[in-house]
């Protein structure tokens, strides 16, 4: 994660944003900090990131972590910069007393870096499905309000455990209930607090401190600043109330967990789907949130797309196949059950069925990569072909040379040592044949069938290592059953 250093001094008209993320999480029941559970294929804490960055490329969020901190900027340090803020301000929260704690803290390391905003955008950490076009329309609607806390909400059938707004007949918000200490009558309010706000800024300096922990959770609740600002004058804290009410799905156990994870993943197909891709069934592809693919490409159900790969146009991705951060050019055929990893694919290759591709090969333009072939490290020249039952570790094989049926590259020793093997342009080799690393087989040269490579093929050379064969008259009959008498 980039330091806090290259951050320059925000003038007082620009947004500013506090991410929380401080939690253990108690009720995911894990060893590991709620927000770097993934759904999507990223961790809890990357989507509100993801949103602040496609709201706003300038935006430098405050992070404010506590619970595994380590961990959580680990797994932050793994996503490509490019999706992220461009600097991310740490902020730490020893013990976890609240959400109104949190921002407390935020907002001393805000001061003490003597930024300023004209108002704060705060986002719970584990709120995955919110994005930019949301924030947006609570920005706005603050403004149009002119309030000083604006709240997004949403209205639910089962409003669970959620802060309960509490209006006035003017629809303005007076106060947020938590559940546990709401009455009866309260805890039958449908509209909850979906955990995003915008405040004013001054007001936030000047209130977060009055925030206190009488309460049945003894914590410093981030909500009780509605009242604070309701107090102050009628209609200063107003809610927003969004329709689709899963773009607000707080992620709080393991059930929460997978119905976010589903419905960012049936949002992903759909953005796939406007975009060109032909998706053949949505609801059973399984497609992380990063991944790109372009027009005209057909994905067949149970594909499993992961990472941060990208796919090109036109391409056929049938089912079964499993593909995690590679990169695959247009054109492409993917066939059934093969699975790659951390690998490129150029233009018009075609791979499988069942092919396996392990990390750092590289498929040449047009070639072909057949049933049961496996490669590693391995790069594989335009317009050659491997077509059935072999394993390439540590090779590279020139343009237009066919691989036979069962060719093995022995490229690793008994004292656990690897080494390469370099197959030429225009190579013929045979089937069931094996190369003894290290060694080089050179361009437009013949490897006959079962011939075991244990030494350098020079350029146009025919190599051939075959015990003669003998045929013994009528040996046959010794050794097939014997026939019954009848
Ligand atoms: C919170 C809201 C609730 C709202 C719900 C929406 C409060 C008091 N309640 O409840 O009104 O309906 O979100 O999803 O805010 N965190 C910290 N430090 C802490 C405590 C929490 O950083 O000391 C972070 C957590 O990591 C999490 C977020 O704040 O990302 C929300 O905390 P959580 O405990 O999940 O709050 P809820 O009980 O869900
Ligand atoms: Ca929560």
């Amino acid at each position: 994660m980039k330091t806090e250093k290259g951050v320059k001094r925000v003038m007082k008209n620009e947004i500013g944003a506090i991410v929380l993320a401080a939690g253990k999480g108690t009720r995911m029941k894990s060893e590991l900090p709620k927000v770097i559970h993934e759904v999507g294929g990223f961790p809890l804490v990357a989507y509100p990131l993801f949103a602040l960055k496609e709201l706003d490329s300038q935006i430098s969020p405050y992070l404010v972590l506590g619970f595994g901190k380590e961990k959580v900027e680990e797994c932050l340090s793994f996503i490509n910069r490019e999706y992220l803020p461009k600097a991310i301000v740490t902020v730490l929260q020893k013990n976890q007393n609240g959400t109104g704690d949190a921002v407390r803290l935020a907002m001393e390391k805000i001061q003490k870096r003597g930024e300023h905003f004209s108002e704060v955008l705060i986002l719970n950490g584990d709120v995955p499905l919110i994005d930019k076009s949301d924030l947006r329309k609570l920005i706005n609607y603050h403004k149009e309000k002119k309030s000083l806390v604006t709240v997004l909400g949403t209205r639910l059938k089962n409003p669970g455990k959620l802060g309960r707004l509490v209006k006035d007949s003017k629809e303005n918000l007076i106060k947020i209930t938590e559940y546990e200490d709401a009455s009866e009558e309260v805890r039958r309010i449908l509209e909850v607090n979906g955990g995003i706000y915008c405040i004013d800024f001054e007001f936030l300096s000047s209130s977060i401190h009055q925030l206190q922990s009488k309460n049945r959770q003894k914590e410093f609740y981030l909500t009780d600043l509605v009242e604070i600002a309701s107090k102050k004058r009628r209609g200063a804290a107003q809610a927003l109330c969004i329709q689709e009410s899963l773009k607000l799905k707080g992620v709080n156990d393991r059930v929460e967990k997978s119905v976010a994870d589903r419905a960012l993943r049936i949002k992903k197909a759909w953005k796939l789907m406007e975009a060109g891709v032909d998706l053949l069934s949505p609801s059973e592809s399984w497609i992380d949130w990063k991944v790109e693919i372009g027009k005209d490409t057909r994905i067949w159900p149970d594909a499993v797309i992961l990472g941060e790969t990208a796919i090109g146009s036109g391409c056929e991705i049938q089912n079964g196949v499993r593909i995690e951060s590679s990169k695959i050019s247009d054109g492409v055929v993917i066939k059934q059950g093969t699975v790659i990893e951390g690998s490129v694919v150029w233009e018009n290759a075609v791979l499988g069925p069942y092919a396996h591709l392990r990390p750092e090969t590289e498929i040449g333009k047009g070639a072909k990569v057949g049933n049961f072939v496996e490669m590693k490290k391995t790069k594989f020249g335009a317009g050659a072909k491997a077509s059935h039952l072999s394993y390439l570790g540590d090779a590279e094989v020139g343009e237009e040379t066919n691989i036979g049926c069962g060719f093995i590259t022995c490229n690793y020793t008994a004292r656990r040592e690897k080494h390469q093997t370099k197959i030429g342009k225009n190579v013929f080799l045979g089937s069931d044949c094996q190369a003894i690393a290290p060694v080089t087989i050179e361009d437009n040269s013949i490897v006959a069938s079962g011939t075991t490579i244990t030494r350098n093929v020079k350029e146009g050379d025919l190599a051939i290592s075959r015990t003669k064969q003998e045929n013994k008259s009528g040996y046959a009959k010794r050794y097939l059953p014997k026939k019954k008498k009848s």
